[in-house]
């Protein structure tokens, strides 16, 4: 199973200062360094960590694969139109949002996401969208074109229960494997951290998982190289 690291947080603490550093550039490249397969960012219509500069850069110096998260507006079409990152993973945005909340309802807006994955396409950008893991919302990822779907892990990560851990492994897994079915690349993430990845790890049609916060804040003691070595090892 291949790991893809974000680094928006690296970002986040550089503008809380608005100042140069840290770099999420530096990241980057200890993150490969240490076997990352994929760097993965989030460009966001607020600017709020990553910013255009960033994602520009980063192009040009990973020498695995750029992974931009971003809204599906017109605005972010164009922007990684001129980009041409080596995949975009389309995500819901709210402005107040904490983190991403959920998966993008691929149902209620098929026409507009079906324009957009066409004109990134057009550009030889692979996309995937993320959502949330239920049956009918995979289906249509799959019917508007997608590459690869991204499944939220978000529900069994803050899952409580053993009852609860085991529902939400099942939807995952029920929706990984419709995934291959329909010729899709399945992907997954969210939430995921050193204790709870065991179990994805499991699931076989998973290729390949985008982790964050908790790499990020495990680096901030023992340091970017050891952080990725060390969830990179629990991937297999
Ligand atoms: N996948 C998507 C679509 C996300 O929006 C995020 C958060 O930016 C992640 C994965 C990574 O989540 P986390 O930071 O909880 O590991």
């Amino acid at each position: 199973m291949r790991l893809c690291v974000n680094i928006d947080h690296i970002a986040t603490l550089r503008e809380a200062r608005k100042s140069f550093e840290p770099d999420p550039l530096f990241a980057a490249q200890l993150a490969e360094l240490a076997g990352a397969d994929g760097i993965t960012v989030h460009l966001r219509a607020d600017r709020r960590h990553i910013q255009d500069r960033d994602v520009s850069l980063l192009k040009e110096i990973v020498k695995t694969k750029l992974n931009v998260e971003m809204a599906s507006t017109n605005q972010m079409v164009e922007i990684m139109a001129s980009i041409q990152p080596h995949q975009v993973t389309l995500v819901p945005e709210k402005p107040n949002e904490v983190t991403t909340e959920g998966g993008l309802d691929v149902i209620l807006n098929e026409a507009q996401l079906r324009q957009t994955i066409s004109r990134l396409n057009s550009h030889n950008i692979r996309v995937s969208i993320f959502v949330d893991p239920n049956l009918e919302q995979v289906k249509t990822c799959s019917k508007i074109g997608a590459q690869a779907i991204e499944i939220n892990t978000n529900g069994y990560a803050t899952s409580k229960s053993e009852k609860t851990i085991k529902e939400s492994l099942k939807l995952i897994e029920d929706c990984a494997k419709l995934g291959i079915k329909l010729n899709l690349e399945v992907l997954a993430g969210h939430a995921l951290n050193y204790k709870n990845v065991n179990q994805i790890v499991k699931i076989g049609e998973i290729s390949e998982l985008n982790i964050g916060h908790s790499i990020i804040s495990r680096a901030v003691f023992v340091g970017m190289e050891r952080a990725v070595a060390e969830m990179k090892s629990l991937l297999g």
